[in-house]
C-alpha cells in the first residue's frame, strides 16, 4: 500500500427531516450568502425547509447559479460576498451549486488580480483562505458534499477545470434522500453513472495490495448496481436513494483513494467533452471509460480481472475472455440505465472530437493515466472508439 495522509473533517447529518437540524451547524453570529441552482430548491420545498431552519438568521441569496458552474456568474456571487461582508456560505444543490460556491469561498478572500488562475494555473494549491461553506445535497452523484474538489467552466473560452484544496471540504452536508425524491429520472441515472465511474477511476489502476481499499471500491460498486433498479424508480423508494446518496458520497471522499494509484483520465477526457460539445458531466464519461478500459487492458489486466471475478461474478477460464466480458457488462450497465456510450449517439462525429481534444491536450502538455502514458494521440485513439 502507498503512503497517505487523510484528513476529512466534512461533518454529514443524514437522514429524513434533517434540514430542520441546519441552524445548529452554523455559527451563531454569521452573515450568510445561501446558494442555489435554477430553481428546483424552490419547486420541490427544499427551500422552504431551509428558510424555516434558518429563521431569525441573516440571509443574502445568490440563485442562478448554473449546471456546469460558470466563471462569470460565479464572479457576480464574489462581488456580492465582498460588498455585503458575508462569511458564511450555505450551497443547496447539486454538484454544479457546491461546486461553485466552493469556488466563490476561495475566490471573495483572494487578492490576486485573476481568480481565473487558481484553476487555470493551479493557484489555488498556496490558499491560505477560504470562507467556510456548508452543503445541503439535493442530487447524489460528485461526491462534492465530503471532498476537496471544485470543477468550474468558463463558457466564453469552452474550458472547464478542476482544483482542489483542503480549504475546500464542507464544515457540514445535510443529506436528507427525500430531497432526491424530485429529481428527473435522467439525473438519478447521471449521478448513478458518475458515482460508478468515481470508483473505477480509484480502482481499476494496477495493485498495490491496498485490499481493503479494494474490498471498499468494489462494495460500493456492487451496492449502485444492486440498488439502481430501485433507484430509478418513481414513485421514488427511500431506502434506494438512501443507499445511492450515501455510495455516491463514499464513491468521492478521498477514502478509497487513499493509499492507491489513481487514473482520472476518464474525467479529465470528459471535462473537454462538456466544454466542447456540452455533453453531461456523466454523459461525457459513459462515452470515453469503456473505450479507456479497451484501450488500457493490459496494463490494468491484474485489476480488471478482479473486478470481472468480484463485481461482476464471472468465472471464464480465459483471463482475456474473462476481462473482455467485464468491460461490456460496464457498458451494458450504463445502457440499461439509458446511459448511450458513444459520441455518435449525440451526433458528434469522433474523428471531430479526437482531433480538437489532441490539439488541447497537446498545447496544455496533459498527459494522463495511473502510469503518465495516455499521451494527446492515444486520447484521440481511444475517443475515435467512441462511434
Ligand atoms: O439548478 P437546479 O434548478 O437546482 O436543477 C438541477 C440541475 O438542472 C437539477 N437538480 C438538482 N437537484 C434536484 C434537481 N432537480 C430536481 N430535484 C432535485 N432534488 O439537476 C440538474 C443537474 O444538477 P448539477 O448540480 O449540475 O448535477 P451534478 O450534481 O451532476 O453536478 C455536475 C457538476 O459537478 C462536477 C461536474 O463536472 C459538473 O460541473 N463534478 C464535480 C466533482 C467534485 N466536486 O468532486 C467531481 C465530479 O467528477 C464532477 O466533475
Ligand atoms: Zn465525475
Amino acid at each position: 500500500m502507498n503512503n497517505f495522509n487523510f484528513h476529512n473533517p466534512t461533518r454529514i447529518i443524514f437522514g429524513k427531516g434533517t434540514i430542520a437540524e441546519l441552524s445548529k451547524y452554523i455559527p451563531k453570529k454569521a452573515k450568510i450568502l445561501l446558494t442555489y441552482g435554477g430553481g428546483s430548491i424552490k419547486s420541490n420545498g427544499v427551500y422552504d425547509q431551509v428558510i424555516k431552519a434558518l429563521k431569525k438568521r441573516e440571509v443574502l441569496e445568490f440563485g442562478g447559479i448554473e449546471v456546469n458552474p460558470d466563471y462569470d456568474t460565479l464572479m457576480k456571487a464574489v462581488k456580492l460576498v465582498r460588498k455585503k461582508k458575508v462569511d458564511f456560505l450555505l450551497a443547496v444543490g447539486g454538484g454544479s451549486v457546491i461546486d461553485g460556491t466552493k469556488f466563490i469561498a476561495v475566490a471573495a478572500p483572494y487578492s490576486g488580480k485573476k481568480p481565473w488562475n487558481l484553476l487555470a494555473k493551479n493557484k489555488a494549491r498556496d490558499l491560505k483562505t477560504a470562507l467556510p461553506l456548508g452543503t445541503i445535497l439535493t442530487l447524489p452523484a460528485t461526491g462534492s458534499e465530503m471532498n476537496r474538489n471544485s470543477v468550474i467552466s468558463r463558457r466564453s473560452t469552452e474550458e472547464k477545470f478542476a482544483f482542489a484544496s483542503e480549504l475546500l471540504y464542507p464544515a457540514f452536508s445535510i443529506l436528507d434522500p427525500e430531497t432526491t425524491f424530485s429529481l428527473p429520472p435522467k439525473q438519478v441515472r447521471n449521478g448513478l453513472v458518475d458515482a460508478f465511474i468515481h470508483v473505477m477511476e480509484q480502482y481499476v489502476t494496477y495493485p498495490v495490495g491496498a485490499t481493503l481499499q479494494d474490498r471498499q471500491a468494489e462494495a460500493i460498486l456492487q451496492t449502485l448496481i444492486e440498488i439502481s433498479p430501485k433507484a430509478m424508480q418513481i414513485p421514488p423508494n427511500y431506502d434506494a436513494r438512501a443507499s445511492f446518496m450515501w455510495a455516491a458520497t463514499n464513491a468521492l471522499n478521498h477514502l478509497i483513494g487513499a493509499g492507491v494509484p489513481t487514473d482520472w483520465a476518464t474525467h479529465a477526457i470528459g471535462h473537454e467533452l462538456t466544454a466542447f460539445y456540452g455533453l453531461s458531466h456523466a454523459e461525457s464519461l459513459a462515452v470515453v471509460m469503456p473505450y479507456m478500459l479497451w484501450y488500457k487492458r493490459d496494463k490494468k489486466a491484474a485489476k480488471l480481472a478482479g473486478y470481472a471475478q468480484r463485481v461482476w461474478k464471472l468465472r471464464e477460464k480465459n483471463p482475456q475472455d474473462m476481462i473482455s466480458l467485464a468491460i461490456e457488462k460496464t457498458a451494458a450497465f450504463f445502457l440499461s440505465l439509458g446511459m448511450p456510450t458513444t459520441l455518435t449517439a449525440y451526433s458528434i462525429d469522433p474523428e471531430e472530437a479526437a482531433q480538437r481534444i489532441q490539439e488541447r491536450f497537446t498545447i496544455r502538455g496533459t498527459v494522463l493515466g495511473e502510469h503518465a502514458d495516455i499521451l494527446p494521440e492515444d486520447v484521440a485513439a481511444i475517443l475515435r472508439m467512441s462511434r
